[in-house]
């Protein structure tokens, strides 16, 4: 069991090439694409700082700068805005990350797979446990509660890993992480133990149709296992196998928590015109403009 149980940092890869999104990705990072006038990166680090995390650290790569760049000061731009007195505009540019929250970037030089990415981060998370977010995945919450929160909480709480699962058909679970719950049920927002995790199964091998989605809450003890771990699906390092293997060392350690959330895959276009739709339903503004567009 893990004892400092208080999550403070963030790995977020953002080292995709974002193929599936081409051309709009050739000189664009995917992260910054937008859903409504918001980049896709902005969503998923203000889930994580109003979650409570401290710090953030993207795992980057060259021709992503402009990801920095985004959350860093722009003298030029808020400098006109306020000469112009565009006050809301300036608002919405100036300040996105809380003076107490840090943000730093580590390359990874080479593209070897998300774990190998992960670990990139071994030296700044230094014997913490830490939470993983995968931007391409957006979370819309059906109710008033979120996921990542409520997996901080139950982490903080009973000191188990807990990782995002939603069901999917069985067609898809080839595209995935999928986790082996024994057959038991959770309710959304809950958890229940993991036995077993595959990345990305033929269908008649998967152990079950729940799915990994980008959201983790780590002990730290699974870097020391991907600095160690060999290649897998893909001729990747996966995070998937060296959580396969914690679980293996450390049995009833990590937590499938379910999600209670409509989740975009924004890596695709499906998945990104889907999430620019639901997010203007969401939007007063928006919602008048979209029936008329689309009824
Ligand atoms: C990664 C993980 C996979 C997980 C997925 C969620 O796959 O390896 O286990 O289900 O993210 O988005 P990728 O989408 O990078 O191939």
């Amino acid at each position: 069991m893990i004892k400092n149980n208080r999550i403070s940092k963030a790995v977020i890869p953002v080292a995709g090439l974002g193929t599936r999104m081409l051309p709009a990705t050739k000189a664009i990072p995917k992260e910054l694409l937008p859903i409504l006038n918001k980049p896709i990166i902005q969503y998923v680090v203000e889930e994580a700082i109003s979650a409570g995390i401290k710090e953030i650290i993207f795992i980057t790569r060259s021709g992503k700068g402009a990801i920095e760049n985004h959350f860093d000061i722009n003298y030029e731009l808020e400098y006109i805005l306020e000469k112009k007195g565009k006050k809301r505009i300036l608002k919405s540019v100036k300040n996105l990350i809380p003076k107490n929250v840090k943000i730093s970037s580590i390359r990874q030089e080479n593209a070897l797979g998300l774990g190998h990415a992960i670990n990139c981060a071994k030296h700044i998370i230094n014997n913490e446990p830490f939470a993983v977010l995968l931007p391409d995945e957006i979370l819309l919450e059906r109710n008033s509660s979120k996921d990542f929160l409520e997996m901080l909480k139950l982490f903080e709480k009973s000191g188990k890993g807990q990782i995002l699962v939603k069901k999917v058909s069985k067609k898809l679970v080839s595209n995935y992480g999928i986790v082996d719950i024994k057959k038991k049920s959770i309710k959304p927002l809950s958890s229940s133990s993991i036995y077993k995790l595959v990345e990305k199964p033929k269908i008649n091998l998967s152990p079950s149709n729940l799915r990994i989605v980008g959201r983790y809450i780590l002990p730290y003890e699974i870097m020391s296992i991907l600095s160690k771990i060999k290649e897998g699906k893909d001729g990747e390092i996966q995070l998937t196998d060296a959580l396969d293997v914690f679980i293996n060392n450390n049995p009833a350690s990590l937590e499938a928590f379910l999600s209670d959330s409509d989740i975009f895959d924004c890596g695709s276009v499906e998945g990104f015109l889907s999430a620019n739709i639901a997010f203007a339903k969401r939007d007063i503004k928006m919602q008048k403009y979209l029936k008329k567009l689309i009824c």
